[in-house]
């Protein structure tokens, strides 16, 4: 009997994986959905937003957040000279809220064109990591779910660094 080709197995492979997944995602109602909640990052609950306090929650975290930023003399500076503080205020409610998994929408700059032009090295972008963890502890919001949001906002690292 002639050898199947490994080129002839992936093919069947995909085809077979096809129509299982099809045939589930026709009953998935769920899947189907387009409007109500937004699903959460990957990795962060789908409650995460729920257990923050919803949206208000949110709110009085970003004001206590740089009530703190703005008391931080190692990094203050930066939003003095820089910073439009009331629209920074309005965009990270949005954008904090829409990464614990809210069904709102960030309309700002993204984070590298945000960023690019303010040489923000590791050292300051973990003064504001802290300065997060000293508004959770004013808003009474617990560690672990304080560390969901921080999660949530890791990966944005990358974008903000660039010194
Ligand atoms: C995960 C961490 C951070 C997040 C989520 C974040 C989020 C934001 C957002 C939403 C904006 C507004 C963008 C817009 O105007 O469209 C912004 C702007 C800004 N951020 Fe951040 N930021 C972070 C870290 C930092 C750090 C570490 C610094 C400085 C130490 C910083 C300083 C600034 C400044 C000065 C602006 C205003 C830039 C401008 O208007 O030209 N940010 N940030």
């Amino acid at each position: 009997m002639k050898p199947i080709s490994f080129k002839t197995l992936a093919v069947a492979t995909a085809l077979l994986c096809g129509a299982a997944t099809g045939s589930v995602l026709a009953e998935d109602k769920v899947a189907e959905r387009t409007e109500g909640k937004t699903p959460a990052y990957p990795g962060i609950p789908a409650d995460s937003l729920e257990k923050f306090g919803g949206q208000a929650g949110v709110d009085v975290w970003v004001d206590d957040l740089f009530y703190y930023i703005l008391a931080d003399n190692r990094i203050n500076q930066i939003f003095n000279t820089h910073g439009h503080v009331q629209r920074q205020m309005a965009l990270n409610k949005e954008l904090e809220s829409m990464v614990l998994g809210g069904p709102g929408r960030y309309t700002g700059a993204s984070m590298s064109a945000a960023h690019a032009e303010l040489g923000i090295t590791v050292t300051q972008f973990n003064a504001v990591v802290e300065d997060a963890y000293l508004a959770c502890d004013a808003a009474r919001t617990p560690y672990h779910v304080c560390n969901q949001l921080i999660a949530a906002l890791a990966p944005f690292e990358r974008a903000i660094v660039t010194k």
